[in-house]
């Protein structure tokens, strides 16, 4: 049973930036509803922002496209001269397939892919996750080389920090990366591989921290040091990504240049001391570039009272944003009324629901508790006195949503995806799903 717990906002949240509400109704009248919406002027005031985080040495960005892979997106920020972190090989094939060059794409990955070899022929670059990949990655890449292979290898440096627990990636509670007690272990499998690690990677987790973030930097470089001391030729340190936005309107944006600027001290110490080496930054935003800059728009389709609780049920739910009913995700939430003559802005009146779903599942809830998806938390929203029909904005969905969301449950069809240009114009970068799609694969007996 889901507890009730008291709405923490009194205010109801700021429609999305993405759009205004004449652009919301067009929209939603061209492409129906639901359909994620992305406003490029805002993924590029975000790419800025990343492009410019302090460093002393160089820096590369790589844009985590597990965030939104569509390949539109990629494609804005290759063109800013971001690069890519992928997390499978078919996201390295999909990158290729929206033009970016095989060495802009580093692969960290939990599974290595079968293809491994071919990639890595393409100009890929490889991160090794475990000793097992270790192991593996010397007989799949000597098959193009004879030379010594540059690789770069994830090191779980014993910390991590996340929005949520299932946000943090470090730590002994986290699989990703290798233990950082068993760096004499790769040392010794490196040597006997002829394998030169030129680049260290961390990633501690989404919605990290960044006191926590910033202490971890210092820590890796200080394993960086263990890998120059063994002879390595340590170039770069890739630092991951998990900087923090602000969907909510209490929620506060990391400042990536308060956040840097001991980062880029302490690169600069390592250079200038004992160790002499001038590494270069990398940084993986995922979240960072993309979350404000999509919002969902929906429909409000009915109205339902119990003694405890308004509910506002829409078109959407879980089949689009998935964050609330994995992680209690918090994300704000409006609504527009629908434009018909019976409905007047003096009719808008603040009122307390609980938004969800259309899924046939009590967990399909845009309004759960915070960090806490089995409970429900209502929110003041602003609307008109018969709600149904009207749009629902959720805001905060440009990351993990569209990327990561249940499709296909419930049979609801994959939504529609829309940009909006820098001239205002939208257009439409990924069609609706339809049933064939759903049962193209399915093969009767
Ligand atoms: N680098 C690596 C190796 C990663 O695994 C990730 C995210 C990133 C960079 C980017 O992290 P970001 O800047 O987006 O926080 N589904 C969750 C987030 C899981 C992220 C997994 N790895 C969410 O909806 O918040």
């Amino acid at each position: 049973m889901a507890r009730k717990l008291k709405p923490l906002w009194p205010e109801p949240e700021p429609l999305s930036p993405v759009v205004t509400e004449e652009q919301a109704r067009q929209i939603a009248n061209i492409f129906g509803t639901p359909v994620y919406v992305y406003s490029q002027r805002i993924l590029e005031e975000q790419a800025d922002k990343a492009l410019a985080f302090p460093n002393a040495f160089g820096l590369t960005v790589r844009y985590a496209m597990k965030a939104n892979p569509n390949s539109n997106i990629l494609k804005i920020f290759a063109k800013k001269g971001i690069q890519i972190d992928a997390s499978s090989g078919y996201e390295v094939r999909r990158a290729i397939l929206a033009g970016v060059p095989p060495q802009d794409i580093l692969l960290t990955s939990q599974q290595m892919p079968d293809n491994l070899t071919e990639l890595l022929q393409q100009g890929v670059n490889y991160t090794v996750c475990s000793l097992n990949q270790l192991d593996q990655f010397e007989s799949r890449a000597r098959s193009h080389t004879k030379n010594k292979l540059d690789i770069s290898v994830r090191i779980n440096p014993g910390l991590g920090s996340g929005g949520t627990n299932r946000t943090n990636t470090g730590g002994p509670a986290s699989s990703f990366g290798i233990w950082h007690e068993q760096i004499d272990e790769v040392l010794f499998m490196a040597k006997q591989e002829n394998l030169n690690i030129n680049r260290i990677h961390s990633h501690i987790g989404s919605g990290s921290d960044p006191e926590v973030w910033k202490k971890v930097a210092l820590m890796s470089l200080k394993n960086v040091k263990k890998f120059l001391d063994a002879g390595h030729n340590v170039q770069t340190l890739n630092l991951g990504g998990g900087y923090k936005v602000a969907r909510m309107s209490y929620e506060k944006e990391t400042d990536l240049q308060e956040c840097g600027a001991p980062i880029k001290e302490a690169f600069e110490k390592f250079a200038n001391g004992d160790i002499g080496r001038a590494l270069r930054l990398e940084i993986e935003p995922g979240t960072f570039l993309v979350a404000n800059a999509g919002c969902v728009i929906a429909r409000a389709i009915d109205y339902k009272k119990t003694p405890k609780y308004n509910f506002i049920i829409t078109d959407s739910g879980m089949t689009e944003v998935t964050r609330p009913s994995l992680y209690g995700a918090q994300h704000p939430i409006s609504v527009i009324p629908y434009q018909d003559p019976r409905f007047i802005i003096s009719n808008m009146r603040l009122g307390r629901f609980i938004v969800s779903g259309h899924c046939c599942e009590s967990g399909d809830i845009l309004t759960p508790g915070k960090g806490d998806s089995e409970a429900l938390q209502e929110r003041e929203i602003l609307a008109p006195s018969k709600i149904t029909g009207s749009l629902v904005v959720i805001g905060g969905t440009g990351a993990y949503c569209s990327g990561m969301s249940t499709k296909h449950y419930n049979s609801y069809p994959e939504a529609p995806e829309v940009l909006i240009d820098k001239n205002n114009k939208a257009h439409l970068i990924r069609k609706r799903g339809s049933l064939d799609d759903i049962l193209k694969n399915e093969v009767p007996i």
